[in-house]
Formats: structure tokens, sequence, C-alpha cells
């Protein structure tokens, strides 16, 4: 490696351009070629692809290490493993900061965490959003409590800026220990397949610890994180798709919480679906895909779902309507009924929070047969966990819409942004039940004594059911009551949400003042 302070034979610019072209290189050519090797780009090549052509601005691009220990003091890289500074997506400012795994394997310096400090205080200051591509072995072993000290920085402006400006993490490569956390704090996690990992303790420690032998990939591996624990939102086959989908989220979100995200360009066209008309089958038991009735309702080809393949029974995502963007919060029938547990409320409780964050207006489609029951859930603290949602929606203050399809069923019907907890909105197609319970059970309960006493209870039975779903499995009942506000077809939804959401663009609500509440975590 040149010794970066043996300069004294070159004039002051040479010595400019070769320390330029030093940078570049980070580890050098041979580890390089090794990361090319895994299939992996360079932190370099990730921003080329991230960022507009000739917009990266570099800030930190010289800076060296400090420590002197374990033969540290002969060996520095300029940059120390972390390439910082600022660009545009699509026109508009990102900081960013891309590891270098040619550089002590990515790993987390003291210095390492100021340069990325550095770049989120700018953020902060100038709102506008920090995208970090991680690809690092975790803290810098040779430095100790110091890079550790760098992590902890590091959290501590995560959590200072979450809320204010949007927070993004690719995780292109190894992530151990504390290098999770801060993704972790951050607003999304996007994983490539193969390539990427992240994990509390690697295989090692889990097989020394509770002898179970497991494999980076099992452990934490893309696809363990997006079906098992839910930690990444998004995963992508290879790097490039992966900074597609960087993009792709960036222009659904304003670049902080005091704006607005940029509408598109949108004229509009034939408004009606008629399709929709025939989405909900005749039996009420019978599932459909509330992903179809999204993009009957949304822009064409504008949806982006978040957490695809976690806690399925409820879908949630980034739309554009009439070229606004929108949070999507839909329960699923086509999985589990649609049934609200724990991951499913938790999933769109974070979501309905970083919405309501971000000025984002939240469309809630509502078909829920009511919260998942048993020993599972009851002991594993649905109590505490459906209350995430129910908690997230009541103090969401940006534009909030309802659409009931078909079941509003018990506590579901409270917790699915109803117009109790502060919807503006509430609409429902003619196909939507909206009671305490399924029709079945409630005249079992109601009606014990009289069924049980009849010369034919089987009859009565069904006597009870079909009155009480002719009073109650109907929209009208809360219609008359005002809690929908219009019952409506599902082929004038779209028409009747772009006018709705228009109509709530400069809503102003705000909450009684309070230090911050004290969601149930
Ligand atoms: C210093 C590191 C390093 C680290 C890797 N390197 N991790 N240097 N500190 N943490 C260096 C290697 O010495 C090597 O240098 C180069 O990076 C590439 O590493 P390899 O092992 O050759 O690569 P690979 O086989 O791809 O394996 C990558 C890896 C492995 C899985 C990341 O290196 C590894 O397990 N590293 C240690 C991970 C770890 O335990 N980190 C500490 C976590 S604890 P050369 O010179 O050969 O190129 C933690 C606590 C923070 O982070 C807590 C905060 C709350």
């Amino acid at each position: 490696m040149p010794d970066p302070h043996a300069h004294d034979a070159l004039s002051k610019t040479d010595l400019l351009a070769r320390k330029n072209e030093e940078a570049l290189l980070g580890g050098g050519q041979a580890r390089i070629d090794a990361q090319h090797k895994k299939g992996k780009l360079t932190a370099r090549e990730r921003l080329d692809l991230l960022l507009d052509e000739g917009s990266f601005e570099e800030i930190g691009k010289f800076v060296m290490h400090r420590a002197r220990d374990f033969g540290l003091d002969q060996e520095h890289y300029l940059g120390d493993g972390v390439v910082t500074g600022y660009g545009t997506v699509h026109g508009r400012l990102v900081y960013v900061f891309s590891q270098d795994f040619t550089v002590f394997g990515g790993s987390l310096s003291e210095t390492h965490a100021e340069k990325i400090v550095k770049i989120m205080d700018l953020a902060l200051k100038n709102g506008a959003p920090v995208i970090g591509l991680n690809d690092s072995g975790g803290a810098r072993i040779q430095e100790g409590v110091v890079s550790l000290g760098g992590y902890a920085d590091i959290f501590y402006k995560n959590t200072l800026a979450s809320g204010v400006v949007p927070q993004l993490s690719a995780i292109m490569g190894p992530c151990a220990g504390g290098a999770v956390y801060s993704p972790a704090i951050t607003d999304f996690i996007l994983m490539v397949e193969d390539t990427s990992y992240m994990f509390v303790t690697g295989p090692n420690v889990v097989k020394t610890v509770t002898h179970e032998n497991v494999t980076s990939e099992e452990l934490g591996g893309a696809s363990t994180h997006s079906t098992k624990s839910g930690v990444t939102h998004f995963t992508a086959a290879n790097e490039v798709v992966c900074i597609q989908q960087l993009k792709q989220l960036l222009s659904y979100l304003p670049q902080n919480c005091e704006e607005t995200a940029p509408a598109m360009p949108y004229t509009a066209g034939d408004e009606s679906r008629p399709a929709l008309d025939t989405i909900i089958p005749d039996n009420a038991n019978q599932p459909y895909d509330i992903r179809e009735v999204i993009d009957g309702l949304v822009d064409a080809g504008s949806f982006m779902e978040v957490h695809q393949n976690f806690a399925e029974n409820i879908v949630v995502g980034f739309a554009r309507l009439a070229g606004r963007s929108l949070g999507i919060v839909g329960n699923q029938p086509a999985v589990l009924a649609g049934v609200l547990d724990i991951n499913a409320s938790t999933k769109a409780a974070r979501f309905v929070r970083f919405c309501d964050s971000f000025n984002i207006p939240l469309l809630v489609l509502e078909d829920v047969p009511g919260f998942l029951p048993g020993t599972d859930q009851e002991w594993r603290g649905i109590i505490t966990n459906g209350a995430k949602l129910l908690y997230a929606f009541c103090e969401a203050t940006v534009p909030r819409i309802t659409v009931i399809t078909r079941k509003a069923y018990g506590g579901a019907y409270d917790v699915m942004n109803s117009k109790h907890i502060g919807a503006d909105l509430n609409f429902a197609w003619p196909t939507a039940e909206i009671a305490v319970m399924g029709a079945k059970g409630a005249a079992e309960i109601i009606f014990k004594r009289e069924i049980a006493a009849a010369n034919d209870p089987a009859a009565k039975l069904q006597e009870k059911v079909a009155d009480y779903q002719e009073k109650f499995a109907t929209p009208y009942r809360a219609a008359h009551r005002g809690f929908v506000d219009e019952v409506i077809l599902p082929s004038q939804t779209r028409q009747k949400l772009i006018r709705a959401f228009k109509m709530l663009e400069n809503k102003v609500a705000t909450l009684p003042r309070k230090k911050h509440g004290n969601i149930p975590l």
C-alpha cells in the first residue's frame, strides 16, 4: 500500500490527484476483485447506481483512522472504509453513506462512525433523507471501545432523526453485532438475497450457546428476515434491483416531516373500474385477493408493497391516487381470512406510524373477521400487540379514509381506522357486514334459551341467524348512525377517494401537548 505521507517529490496538484486516485481504490484492486467475485459491487459502484449521474459530492474522502494498536498505525486507507456525501435521486437531495468492504471489511472505526454522523447531522439540518448502504464486518475489532462508542453515536443520531427525515438502510453484505441496530432504528430495511445477512450473534456463537447448527443464510439471510422475523421490509434478487427499489421507495416520500411527498403528473382518464363490482364473492366466507382491489383503485402500476412476505394476512404499501402518494393498509381475506394477529398488528402499526410521521395520507381497506383467538396469540401478547395498531391509528393526524369492503367485526371494526378513532371518512360497499360478531355466534349466545326450548332447535337457530344477519350484517345500521358516511359501489370508489383525499388535502389536526405518547411496546 502506498504511504499516504510520502509526497515530498510531488507538486501540490499532483499530490492531490494521487490522493484522489488512492481514495478511489479503497482497500486496493485485489480486494475490489474479491468483492466482485462474490457477486458484490463496490461502495462507489453502488453510489453510481443510486445517485443521478454526476450529482455525487463526497465529504471526508481523505479521513483516516487514528488507531495505533495491533499494527494499525502502519495501515491506513483514505476514507477509512466508508464513502459519505450527498447527491440527488431523480433530482431530489439525499445524504448517503456507503460502507467499503475492501477496507478492513467495512468495519466501523471511530472515524468511520464520525463520517456517518457528520452526514446525518447535515441531513437533519437540511431536511433530506439519509440512505445507508451497509456492508460491514461490525465494530473494528482492533479499536475496541471507541468503535462501540462510534456505533452508539450513530444509534443516537438515528433516533434523533427518526420522524424528522426518512432513513433507509440497504443491507448489501454482512451486518452483524451492533451493525444491525442502526438499520433497525431506520424506517425501512432492504436486503439482497444470498449476499447479505443480519444477526445479533453469528452461527458460531449460536452453536456454543444453544447447540443449534445453523448457516448464516438460515439465521439471518434475506429470506429469513422477509418471512420469519419481518426485520427486512424488502428483498431483492441482486444489488441492482435493490438500488432500484430504494429509488422507487424514495419517490413516495417527502424530504422531511415538514413537507409532503412530491405529486406525480396525472391526467384524469377513465375513472370507473367496473371489474371491482364483481370482486366480492357471493359467499361471505370465500376469499379474494385484496391486492386486486388495491390495483383497481390506485393509479395503474403504482402500488409498491412493503413486507410482502411477512404477516401476509395484512397488506401494506405505498401507491398513488391521482398522482398523490398514499399509504395503504388492507386486510387480506386470501390469507387466514384476513384475521388480525400479532405480526399483522405490528406490521401495520409501524407502517401507519411511518406514514403519519411523513404526512402520507392513509387509505384502509377493511375486511376483517376479528382478532385471531387461541393460547399462542394470547400468551405471546395479542393484547399488547393488537393495541399497537389501535394506538397507531388513534394518534395519526394525516388524512385517513376507510373503505369497508366486507367484514368489519368486533374489536377489529374499531381498530381498522374507524371514525370513532379519528378517521375522516368511512365508506362501505353494499357487501359490508358490520357487527359485534358473526351471525351464527351471535344468535347462539343471545337466543340460547329460546333455541334450546324450541321443538326444532336447528330450525330456530337458522331463523335467528337469518334475523341477525338481516339486521346487522349490512352497512346500513352503521350508516344510519353516521359511522359510515356513504355506502358506495365498488366501481365508484376510485373517484370518491380522489375527491375525498383532495378535500382533505389541507387537513390540520393536532394532538394534546405532551412530551411523547407511550405506545404499548
Ligand atoms: C476489523 C475486520 C473485521 C472487523 C472483517 N475484517 N471484520 N477487520 N474488524 N470487525 C477484515 C478482515 O480481517 C479481512 O481483512 C477483511 O476484513 C475481510 O474479511 P474476511 O474475513 O476475509 O471476509 P469474509 O470471509 O467475507 O468474512 C466477512 C465477515 C468476517 C463475515 C464479516 O470477516 C467476520 O466474521 N468478521 C468479524 C465480524 C464480527 O464479529 N464483528 C464484530 C461484531 S460485534 P484483510 O486484510 O484480510 O482484507 C459488534 C459490536 C458492536 O459489532 C456493538 C455495538 C452496540
